[in-house]
């Protein structure tokens, strides 16, 4: 059974509070017709994926500017795409981002698909973003779970089973929530409550527009939920990382392997990154080891990496890698961990 008295004073809350983000169609717009984009629709939640708001903002802003349209992102080069994301992480949903651009334009005549059945054949579409954009973009009554809905409704229902074996039970509860019309406001309200209002940690249930129905605010357990499973230990990785300028400027870097992390990403040549990494020097030459270690994080492991720089002649061959003029190489096309290890070498390597 569907409860829509839920949905209509969130969808209140909504018109008179929602966060005003570049990707969403204003209360005014709104009121006045018009309707969201499904290309920016599509685009805004594969950023947001395992994102914060705050990281995609200025990102999505550079994407739209760029390329305004799903033929103009199906048209760009991997590599400009490759660059445009790097900073953002999860590279996988850039290579997936520009596959599926490429078949909507090929196979859908440039037209996102409506129902989530349709979406989820697409490349990087699962069931988080099919359900997202069915309902944002088509207004379709699907229900969107993402972390923030999984909190709002632990919180609602009491439920103290921990994540995320409450998964499919928490579903559940949020598809008894949605309402048939307005869908994509009411899936963009209960995130809006989840990361303003129902916030982790202290939330404001004083102002809550659900806090009568809260099942946990009512037994002062609101902050104290969803509970979750312990996470396992991450283990450290180690690796070596080598940066070389030749005499002219050039930076030796490389484009990594398309499946792996970073796939697709420019980088610097190094060893693999395990617990007993072998040296693998791209040229040979005398090399400067650096003393500031990088250290970075990935989702299942900590990396502590070892810089060595060098400078060779213009003559140097490098076994891998290729160098890349001062002036074409932007530090800002690199993923992060990358421009951590330029970070520490390149005050070794300034030119004079
Ligand atoms: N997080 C993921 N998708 C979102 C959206 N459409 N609005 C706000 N936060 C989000």
């Amino acid at each position: 059974m569907r409860d829509q008295a839920k949905a209509k004073d969130l969808l209140e809350w909504y018109d008179a509070h929602a966060r005003v983000l570049p990707w969403r169609v204003s209360t005014a717009d709104r009121a006045a017709g018009s309707k969201p984009d499904p290309y920016r629709v599509w685009l805004s939640e594969i950023m947001l994926q395992q994102t914060t708001v705050a990281a995609v903002k200025d990102y999505f802003l550079k994407f739209t500017k760029t390329w305004p349209t799903v033929v103009n992102l199906a048209a760009a080069d991997d590599a400009e795409i490759m660059a445009a994301w790097a900073g953002l992480g999860y590279y996988a949903r850039a290579r997936n981002l520009l596959k599926c651009a490429r078949t909507i334009v090929e196979d859908y005549d440039g037209r996102f698909p409506k129902t989530r059945a349709e979406l989820e054949k697409l490349p990087g579409i699962g069931p988080y973003t099919s359900a997202a954009i069915s309902a944002i973009a088509y207004d379709l009554p699907e229900t969107v779970v993402d972390g923030n809905v999984e909190r709002v409704m632990s919180r609602l229902y009491a439920v103290e089973k921990p994540l995320p074996t409450s998964k499919q039970h928490l579903t559940e509860l949020a598809e008894t929530l949605t309402p048939v019309t307005r869908a994509g406001d009411y899936a963009q309200a209960v995130m809006d409550l989840g990361a303003t209002i129902c916030s982790p940690k202290n939330p404001a249930c004083g102002i809550c527009p659900w806090r009568d129905p809260c099942e946990a605010r009512s037994r002062g357990i609101a902050a104290e939920l969803p509970r979750k499973m312990p996470k396992a230990v991450k283990p450290t990785r180690k690796g070596f990382a080598y940066v070389v300028r030749r005499d002219d400027g050039a930076w030796l870097l490389e484009t990594r392997p398309e499946n792996g992390l970073l796939g697709g990403m420019l980088g610097w040549p190094g060893s693999e990154w395990s617990d007993d990494p072998v040296e693998v020097p791209p040229v040979e030459t005398e090399w400067t080891e650096n003393t500031a270690e990088v250290r970075h994080t990935f989702t299942h492991f900590h990396l502590r990496l070892t810089v060595f720089t060098a400078k060779v002649s213009k003559a140097g061959n490098p076994e891998s890698g290729r160098f890349i003029s001062h002036e074409d190489f932007k530090p800002s096309h690199l993923p992060t961990v990358m421009r951590k290890v330029f970070d520490v070498a390149k005050h070794d390597l300034a030119s004079d």
